[in-house]
Order: structure tokens, then sequence, then C-alpha cells
């Protein structure tokens, strides 16, 4: 399968520069957030419930168009593209949610080969019917996503008829499938118990590692942030007020980034 090649000058996945994002009610969600995400980067996003972390995610793949502000994806301006180009960048970019959004009828293999799907240019309903004629190759290619995030032998069940682990791990291949570039994951353990949301976190940081593809994870859990960044965003009130390793974290960066919630959030950092 194909991986990033690394001998490219490309060094720079996402850019986003003064980035705003003010909602029809008024809200300012997002106030000049600027950042470069590196093809090396595996970022952990963390902040209070409503600092921005999920529209950050959102407009930075375009499904959120920034108020104003510019953005790049490998050194294209997405800012404010439309139509197929929109489209073309969303195949680039995997986008995983919190609630793994499969079609729960279908099985684990037709739901990777939906997302090989989805940005074709037939719709996918016509696509879902011509499923079972699918091309053996492309059939291959979802099954090797499906070994990659370790659940080939679940191919044939039904996605209902999975654990939560096991769903996220199949929205994880049904991303790969798409062949992208970056991964954006939007609380991706928010739902799972602790050993299925260490599975989770590994099968991206394994990803991450033997593909080359950069990461950008929101977190809540501010000891897997601490465990699996190796960069970590720091977001309050819509801006970015920390941007570092793990070791830069200390007591009064935990302490400004989660507020009135900092003694929980500490108490995670040492038990970790
Ligand atoms: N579609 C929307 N319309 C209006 N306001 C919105 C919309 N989406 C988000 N907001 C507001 O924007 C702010 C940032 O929300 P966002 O969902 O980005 O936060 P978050 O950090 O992801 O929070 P959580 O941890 O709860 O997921 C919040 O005040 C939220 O209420
Ligand atoms: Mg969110």
């Amino acid at each position: 399968m194909k991986s990033i090649d690394m001998n490219t000058k490309r060094t720079c996945a996402i850019r986003a520069k003064d980035l705003y994002k003010v909602y029809p009610n008024g809200t300012e969600a997002l106030k000049d957030v600027s950042l470069e995400v590196k093809d090396k980067d595996f970022i952990v996003v963390i902040g209070l419930s409503g600092a921005g972390k999920s529209t950050l995610l959102r407009c930075l793949n375009r499904l959120v168009r920034p108020t104003s502000g510019e953005l790049e994806l490998f050194d294209e301006d997405i800012t404010c593209v439309s139509g197929s180009r929109l489209k073309h960048v969303r195949r680039r970019v995997g986008m995983i949610f919190q609630q793994f959004n499969l079609v729960r009828r279908l099985t684990v293999l037709e739901n990777v080969l939906v997302g090989r799907l989805r940005f074709n240019s037939s719709p996918v309903g016509l696509c879902m019917t011509l499923l079972r004629r699918f091309p053996k190759r492309e059939k291959e290619f979802a099954f090797e996503c499906l070994r990659q995030v370790g659940i080939a032998d679940l191919a044939f069940r039904r996605a209902d008829a999975l654990s939560g682990g096991q769903q996220q791990r199949v929205a994880i291949a049904r991303a790969l499938a798409q062949e992208p570039e970056v991964f954006l994951a939007d609380e991706p353990i928010a739902s799972l118990d602790p050993r299925s949301s260490e599975t989770v976190m590994q099968t991206l940081m394994q990803i991450h590692e033997e593909k080359g593809i950069p990461v950008l994870v929101n977190l809540h859990h501010i000891d897997f942030a601490q465990r699996f960044g190796k960069r970590v965003l720091g977001m309050s009130k819509g801006e970015l007020i920390f941007d570092g390793t793990c070791r830069d974290l200390c007591r009064d960066t935990v302490s400004t980034i989660y507020g009135d919630k900092a003694e929980e959030a500490l108490q995670e950092l040492d038990a970790a």
C-alpha cells in the first residue's frame, strides 16, 4: 500500500494562518489560530468542552468554512475551495469521529469499500447496489486496510455486531481506504472503555509511524495526550494558547488550559 514519500520536499501538511470562525449565532469558536502540521507530527489537541477543538479540525478539512484567515493543504490554498476541488481536499484528509459513523447494516468490508467509493463521482446509493460486483483488487485493498488495523478476521461481520473499539477500527480502516495524506480524529476514544481507547490510539500511532501520515487528534483526557502526543496543542476559548511537547506541559499550562477543571486534569496527569 502507498505510503507518503518522505524524500519529497513537502514538509508541511497543513498550514493555518490567522484563522477565525464566527458561527451565525455570533459564537467566536476560533480566534486568530495559526499553526503548521508537519509530516512528522502526531499532534494531540486538548482543551475544555467548547474550547474550539472540533471547529478547528472541521476547518482544517473544510467541513466548516473559516470566517477569515488562510488555510493550505500541502501548499495548496484551500481557504475558499468548493465543488470538485473541495471533494478532492476531503479525499486527501482522513477524518475519524467519536461516533464512528458506520453503515450499521453493512459488513465491515462493505463499510471500508464505501470509504473508497465516497469520493467517486457516482452517488453512494448507486455504488452500494454494485458492491458485490466490486473488482477483486478493490476488495483486496479493503482487506489490507482491515489488516493494518488488526481486524481482517471481522471482515464479514455486520458493523452493528462489533464492540465500540472494533467499530472505531473499522472507521480508521475506512479512512485508510481513501489513501489519505493526513488524518484528523475528533475525540476518537470518547465513547470507548480504557482498553479499547488504548488499542485505537495505538492503531493511529502505528499508522502514523509505518506510513508517515501526520495525525491530529482531539482528546479530552490529558493522560492519553501525554502518552501519545509527540506535540500537544492547548486550546482555550477559541484560542491556541499552547503549542509544545508533552515535557513542556507544566502544571501552570494545564491550569490555564483546563481552567476550573484543572484539578481533575492534574490528577489524571499525576496518575499517568
Ligand atoms: N454549528 C454551530 N453553531 C453555533 N455554535 C457552534 C456550532 N458548533 C460549535 N459551536 C460553538 O462553538 C464553540 C466551540 O465548539 P466546538 O464544538 O468546536 O468545541 P470543542 O472544543 O470541540 O468542545 P467539545 O469538547 O465539547 O467537543 C462552542 O461554544 C460551541 O457551542
Ligand atoms: Mg468537539
